[in-house]
């Protein structure tokens, strides 16, 4: 079997993938320049590059030694409000060094690619819940910036049939390794659940609530909070179809039902035992109402079977995380085996 190129894997997702692709027994690496990343989240067996995706000379040379088959490509900036104040950083980090990287895949003859694209590109869907059918309509530069890579590899398999790729759009990631090995890291992270924790462990003075007059029931927004682990394992699903033959994909990922964010900020505070202070906030620029997945096609078409849909659960696996200030628990290599 080949190697796995895991792009970003000392990131918050990538990081849980590799833990992911070990459970599964495949041999990973890790290419990340660690400008969000964490090289404490990446395994001591698993080899970390630090570098550029972009860099086509570097990639190419790992991609050859190390005998990589499939690319799964995490590394990109994610933060929605950042992107509307900085387009051509999202243009330059999500679209133009993707761009770099299929091509060098293409030149290398790898076959097998699974890119992290988002449901921000649905922008503001006009139905409750959202297939891979309704229409695309970003309302961030981040949205359009993982919009235009899902076309690039459209047009680029299309034109080269032995190259196959699945596009995952992931919803509202959250949650941590269930044994603590890997969580969110990333600095100056917007993510809800992350602020609302660090505000229960005393961290923040409050939790923010951007808008609260959003045509919702209780005027927050809605989304779909899928545990990272279980995403984790939908890229091994992927993965395992890739190398069967099956076809390029586009797939949804999340659990089918939505969660306001008071309604999160609440599974916090039964988490933490104690209400967290909360403060009504105007509305956060390219923020959609809301975002639910029709995640039929994941489940039918991978066979994925999520094992850790429970808010609570991800709430407090996310508290967990904080608490232990983002040190990952170290298994011992001789469980390490085992775990394997
Ligand atoms: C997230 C992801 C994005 C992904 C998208 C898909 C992050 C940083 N962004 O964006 O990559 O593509 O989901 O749907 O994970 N909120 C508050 N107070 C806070 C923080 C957030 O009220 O302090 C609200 C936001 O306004 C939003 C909701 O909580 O309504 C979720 O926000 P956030 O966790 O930042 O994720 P998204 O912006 O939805």
């Amino acid at each position: 079997m080949d190697t796995v190129l895991v792009t970003g894997g000392a990131g918050y997702i990538g990081s849980h993938a590799v833990l992911a692709l070990r459970a599964a027994g495949r041999a990973a690496v890790v290419l990340d320049d660690l400008s969000t990343g964490d090289r404490k989240l990446v395994p001591a067996d698993v080899p970390l590059i630090v570098g550029d995706i972009a860099d086509g000379e570097q990639t190419a040379s790992l991609l050859h030694d190390y005998h990589i088959g499939t690319v799964m490509h995490f590394a990109g900036s994610i933060i929605v409000p950042e992107s509307v104040a900085d387009p051509l950083k999202y243009y330059r980090n999500n679209t133009a060094a993707s761009r770099n990287l299929i091509e060098t895949c293409i030149k290398a003859g790898v076959g097998h690619f699974i890119f992290s694209s988002t449901a921000a590109i649905y922008g503001n869907p006009p139905t409750r819940i959202v297939t891979e059918q309704t229409p695309t309509a970003p309302i961030s530069p981040y949205g359009w910036s993982k919009l235009m890579t899902e076309q690039m590899l459209a047009d680029v398999a299309a034109a080269h049939p032995a190259f196959r790729y699945i596009a995952l759009r992931y919803f509202n990631v959250a949650g941590a390794d269930p044994d603590g090995r890997a969580g969110q890291v990333t600095p100056n992270a917007t993510h809800l659940i992350k602020l609302a924790c660090e505000t229960a462990l005393g961290r923040r003075e409050a939790l923010n609530i951007f808008g609260s007059d959003y045509p919702t029931p209780d005027g927050t927004c809605i989304r779909d909070y899928i545990h990272v682990s279980d995403l984790a394992d939908a890229h091994i699903c992927a993965l395992d179809h890739l190398e069967k033959g099956g076809d390029s994909l586009v797939l949804n990922c999340g659990y089918g039902r939505g969660y306001s964010v008071r309604q999160v900020a609440e599974a916090v505070d039964r988490a933490a035992g104690k209400p967290l202070r909360k403060l009504e906030a105007p509305r956060r620029a390219g923020d959609p109402i809301e975002l639910v997945a029709d995640s039929t096609r994941l489940r039918d078409l991978l066979g994925w079977h999520p094992r850790l849909d429970d808010l609570d659960l991800i709430v407090r696996h996310a508290l967990e995380w904080e608490e232990r200030k983002g040190v990952p628990v170290q298994i011992p290599a001789c469980f390490r085996a085992l775990a394997i």
